[in-house]
């Protein structure tokens, strides 16, 4: 019998379109794939190299629950450089990905009826770990209009005795957001001694302005970072959560009890990437941007709104009502008929329905091919 808390999960909608995909594609069907958000680069040859020594030279055994100390001063530096912080590599704990550390750390913080805030558009799978933690996922409406910010005033609003954490995403899937420091200033000073929990796995992907940590805002934060998405490693399943050094202790107990450790060869692949030669990062960031004024020009002229320019993440949040009031529909035809994935608004909230995101984390001749297929067929 399955339980009721798992039967109420509803399924990751991007996943279900990408398994349909490619079942199309078994069938002989040349799909784009727009929808998934994944690096189409490979991971870099000296960050395999390093895992490859490391499993060659016996690195094949549980490591310290919290991960190997060289990584986590190789992160702790690259947090301090960066962001002129004094982390300490005790504060982090290494996670198989990000999704464990941000399990771990609501799992440290909620019990039954507890709530954290949010922005709705939100990443699909924030509210879905919440619930499933007897929490209450507590939703800040974003608007296209103001380029999908989270207003500070909407999110005193929503604050009051049973609010545990506020939850931001910068940049922010799915809608291509990147935080001003004066909103990330905000947010921290309206949260006071309530934590931020600041899920940050997109930072580095920022085309305009500067990057940006919580943590130059608020010590009163928990940031959730990994190696999928800047250093094109989502398989490898690599990521790390830093917290105030008072909640180490538990977060770590939970860790030891239901992870034990992130996999032992792939935490030396990440202090490779660390400490490794940072080019190939620039490279892909530049190609990215090349791709993102070309797909965001490609929408508009097909006759998607786009009244913001989304600046981070390689995500196009688009307005698609002029095509539909049912953009689930909508991206299913696009799938059936035009032989595009996409992703439907509706997996990241009832804030953006209506909606259809498009990930440009795929090559320029794709999302051309992409864009003229789906012209042709909205236009036809
Ligand atoms: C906002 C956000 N957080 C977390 C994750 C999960 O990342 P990981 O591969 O490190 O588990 C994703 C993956 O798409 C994401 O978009």
């Amino acid at each position: 019998m399955i339980s009721d808390k798992v039967k109420r999960l509803p399924p990751f909608h991007v996943m279900e379109v990408l398994e349909r995909a490619q079942e199309l594609e078994s069938l002989g069907k040349n799909i784009i794939h727009l929808e998934i958000g994944e690096p189409d680069f490979p991971t870099a040859p000296h960050i395999c190299q390093a895992a490859s020594s490391a499993l060659w030279s016996g690195e094949t055994k549980y490591t310290h629950s919290q991960g190997l100390p060289k990584l986590r001063e190789a992160i702790a530096s690259y947090y301090n450089e960066k962001f002129k912080l004094e982390l300490s590599p005790q504060q982090i704990i290494v996670t198989s990905g990000t999704s464990p550390a941000l399990l771990l750390v609501f799992m440290g913080l909620l019990g039954r009826g507890d709530e954290v805030i949010m922005s709705n558009p939100y990443y699909a799978c924030y509210p879905n770990f919440v619930e499933y933690l007897d929490g209450k996922p507590v939703f800040v409406h974003t608007r296209e209009s103001c380029g999908f910010r989270m207003e500070p005033e909407d999110v005193v609003a929503e604050i009051n005795s049973k609010t545990k954490a506020i939850l931001i995403n910068s940049p922010c899937n799915p809608t291509g957001h990147v935080m001003s420091p004066g909103n990330l200033r905000s947010i921290s000073d309206i949260a006071g001694k309530i934590p931020v929990i600041s899920d940050e796995i997109y930072q580095g992907l920022i085309y305009r302005g500067k990057d940006h940590s919580i943590l130059e805002y608020t010590s009163n934060a928990f940031v959730l970072n990994g190696f999928s998405k800047l250093y094109a490693m989502t398989g490898w399943r690599l990521g790390y959560l830093i917290a105030p050094q008072e909640y180490i202790r538990p977060l770590q107990k939970l860790q030891q009890n239901f992870f034990i450790c992130a996999n032992s060869f792939v935490q030396h692949a990440g202090i490779a990437a660390l400490i490794g030669p940072q080019e190939h990062v620039k490279e892909m960031v530049s190609t990215y941007n090349t791709r993102r004024k070309f797909i965001i020009k490609r929408l508009k002229e097909i006759g998607f709104g786009i009244n913001y320019e989304p600046d981070g993440a390689y995500y196009v949040l688009a307005n698609a009502k002029e095509f539909s009031k049912d953009s689930l529909d909508l991206s299913r035809r696009i799938l059936e008929e035009a032989g595009v994935a996409v992703t439907p608004g509706i997996d990241f909230g009832d804030g953006a329905k209506g909606y259809i995101r498009f990930s440009y984390a795929n090559s320029i001749e794709n999302i051309r091919e992409g864009m003229d297929r789906i012209e042709k067929y909205l236009r036809g």
